[in-house]
């Protein structure tokens, strides 16, 4: 009997398919696996290319997860068991993107991932560990067995980032923006050399037996940490907590009177990027020295896909 593999995810740019699938080639090579791709399709779905507005007006909802519409899944797809399942999502606002949170909070995910080993497959610009913390919790609350995580980003400079993905999420193109900026998103490098990441994973599901398996990701460098990354996630959760629950109480995606406050958060976004982020670094890169055991020891919680229940 073959083994079943679900793969589940959802991808604005194509760039999360194009991961998943150099990523699980030593699988899809292998007579005795089958694969099933489900691409997670919100009823409306977000525009890509953004425009402004969209883009911003995309923040409240995503930053408190609240779920929009998504298309269901086919019975055929509801009723197998499979033997292991793999979640590919990309991080909106410091938290997983509406569509992928929409899929983890249905009926659906519940019924699909309680009690099977999970690997989350994460694609974004740099910034996803309290993401995934959110999606542990959910994984957790599912009672999905969290098996294994990787995560792909834009190796660049945190700043040179932001300006390549800004020009690639409002025009469209994954190219070098005025032909002087590096190409945006994660490197075709990176994704070419996905499959290192799939020869584990397959022989794990052979032996159906994942205890080890995190291990063997991070020695193939499935997770990087950058730990002043960390340190700016966290401090930007608790102002975008005050901004989403502001901005959600003026009204629902498309209210008119949300919009002066978006306008505002856009500024805030600017502001918080281009002086207070850097503000934050150094402080951190100045304090950090007293605490690098404590550093040492956040930094394997996060490769880990352990999670820390909160009390
Ligand atoms: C609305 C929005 C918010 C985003 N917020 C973050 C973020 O907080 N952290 C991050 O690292 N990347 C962020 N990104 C970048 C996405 O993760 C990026 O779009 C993704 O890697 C592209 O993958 P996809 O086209 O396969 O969906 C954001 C992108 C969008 C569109």
């Amino acid at each position: 009997m073959k083994q079943k593999v679900l793969i589940i995810y959802y991808t604005q740019t194509g760039q999360q398919r194009e991961i998943l699938d150099r990523l699980l080639s030593p699988l899809a090579a292998d007579a005795a696996v089958e694969l099933t791709f489900h691409q997670i399709k919100p009823v409306v779905d977000y525009p890509f290319p953004w425009d402004g507005h969209s883009f911003f007006d995309a923040f409240p909802e995503s930053f408190l997860q609240l779920p929009c519409e998504i298309e269901p899944i086919d019975n055929e797809i509801l009723q197998q068991d499979y033997d292991l399942i793999i979640l590919g999502y990309q991080v909106w606002y410091l938290s997983p993107s509406i569509p992928f949170n929409s899929f983890l909070k249905s009926e659906a995910a519940r019924r699909l991932l309680h009690g099977k080993p999970v690997i989350t497959v994460i694609n974004c610009r740099n910034m996803w560990v309290m993401a995934q913390e959110k999606v542990k919790r959910l994984l957790y609350s599912i009672g999905a067995n969290h098996v294994g995580n990787i995560a792909r980003v834009d190796r660049h400079l945190n700043h040179v980032s932001v300006i390549t993905i800004v020009h690639w999420m409002m025009n469209g193109r994954k190219d070098a923006y005025l032909g002087i900026f590096p190409k945006p998103g994660v490197s075709d490098k990176d994704i070419a050399e996905s499959d290192r990441f799939g020869v584990p994973i397959l022989a794990h599901l052979k032996r159906g037996d994942y205890s080890t398996l995190q291990d063997e990701l991070l020695e193939q460098g499935a997770v990087m940490i950058r730990p002043v990354l960390v340190f700016t996630d966290k401090r930007a959760n608790t102002l975008f907590a005050k901004w989403a629950k502001l901005i959600r109480s003026k009204g629902l995606p498309g209210a008119d009177a949300r919009k002066p406050w978006l306008k505002a958060f856009n500024y805030y976004l600017l502001f918080a990027i281009w002086v207070l982020a850097p503000i934050v670094s150094l402080l951190f890169l100045i304090l950090h020295l007293p605490f690098l055991s404590f550093i040492r020891k956040e930094t394997r919680y996060y490769k880990s896909v352990y999670f820390k229940i909160p009390r």
